[in-house]
């Protein structure tokens, strides 16, 4: 499946409104969120995937902190998630799966959520996410929208976990790359989205399977606005580049590039390696906010003393020219 393949097959379809819908498939967004009552949205979002590490518990806290994710993205907090489970019974060891799910658990319990069932089938391929429900005021549900010229956009994770999987699977990644990788993929968007309370954030989504500038492209789409993004602000795991100048590409960062290529204006001094970087799909991606240039001077302040060493402002939103990424 390629970018936009399921809004593809979705399309013609006769989708229903429903007056409580805040944010739903015709406007879709990280997750969808639906009115219970004047103080509380229900957050719905899933996702699940094939393991991209070896280890099966670092697989499964990966694949959960990915799932958790899109609910931190659209401002909301996580209550309980069911385990979506594919697994080969055959050819693996039901050890495997155990280590699957306590990974899976282990995450679910530092976003502060609880388990409460799940579903497994056999499948010749193993695969594990979660479905996460969560809640959000209605008023301060964070989307794509909103994204006003002169705002500043804050990333919260360095990008590059396509590409550097890539390697991993090719045996060319070393093990501090696949340790840092792995760590900041583990790492929750829980502690960024703390730091966001508080802060006018105007538009916020986060950095998943489209890479930076398809998520960028949707952000500028959904606020009718346009970006520059400044490539050598943009945090890339240490040796990236230099994989990537290998050509250890993943299909998804090709495909997500011809999808894309035509909304970005490519400054060529940008190096080709950084370029397709910033395509690559991220599994487990950090935040990435449009805020004004003070809370965004802020917010970067609150994510450093917290920890979140990597985040940093890559660019602005402008007004011109609207419908644009330019990077530069
Ligand atoms: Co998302
Ligand atoms: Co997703």
């Amino acid at each position: 499946m390629g970018p936009g393949d399921l809004a593809r097959a979705l399309c013609g379809l006769a989708l229903r409104s429903h007056p409580d819908l805040i944010v739903g498939l015709e406007r879709a967004d990280d997750a969808g969120v639906i009115r219970l009552s004047d103080e509380i949205a229900l957050v719905q979002t899933l996702d699940f995937f094939t393991p991209i590490v070896d280890d099966p518990y670092t697989f499964g806290q990966i694949a959960a902190a990915n799932a958790l994710s899109d609910v931190y993205a659209m401002g909301g907090r996580p209550l309980c998630a069911m385990n979506i489970v594919c697994f080969p019974s055959r050819k693996l060891d039901i050890s495997v799966l155990q280590a699957v799910l306590r990974g899976g658990l282990d995450v679910i319990h530092r976003a502060g959520a609880v388990l409460v069932g799940g579903h497994s089938i056999d499948d010749p391929e193993l695969k594990y996410g979660l479905s996460v429900s969560g809640v959000v005021h209605p008023e301060r549900v964070l989307d794509m929208r909103g994204a006003l010229p002169g705002d500043a956009l804050v990333l919260t994770k360095p990008l590059g976990t396509g590409i550097g999987g890539t390697a991993v699977k090719a045996g060319l990644a070393g093990e501090g790359l696949l340790a840092e990788m792995s760590a900041s993929m583990i790492a929750l968007n829980r502690e960024a989205a703390e730091a966001l309370e508080g802060l006018g954030v105007h538009a916020c989504t986060d950095v998943t399977g489209f890479g930076l500038l398809g998520h960028a492209c949707e952000l500028v789409e959904r606020s009718e606005v346009g970006m520059a993004i400044r490539a050598e602000r943009v945090p890339i795991f240490g040796g990236l580049e230099a994989l990537a100048a290998k050509g250890l590409l993943p299909g998804g960062l090709h495909r997500n590039r011809a999808f894309r290529a035509g909304m970005v204006d490519m400054d060529p001094a940008v190096p080709e390696p950084v370029q397709a970087i910033l395509y690559d799909p991220q599994t487990s991606g950090g935040l990435l906010a449009a805020l004004a240039p003070g809370e965004a001077e802020q917010l970067l302040e609150r994510l450093h003393s917290r920890g979140i060493a990597a985040a940093a402002i890559i660019g602005e939103v402008v007004d011109s020219p609207a419908g644009r990424v330019v990077v530069r």
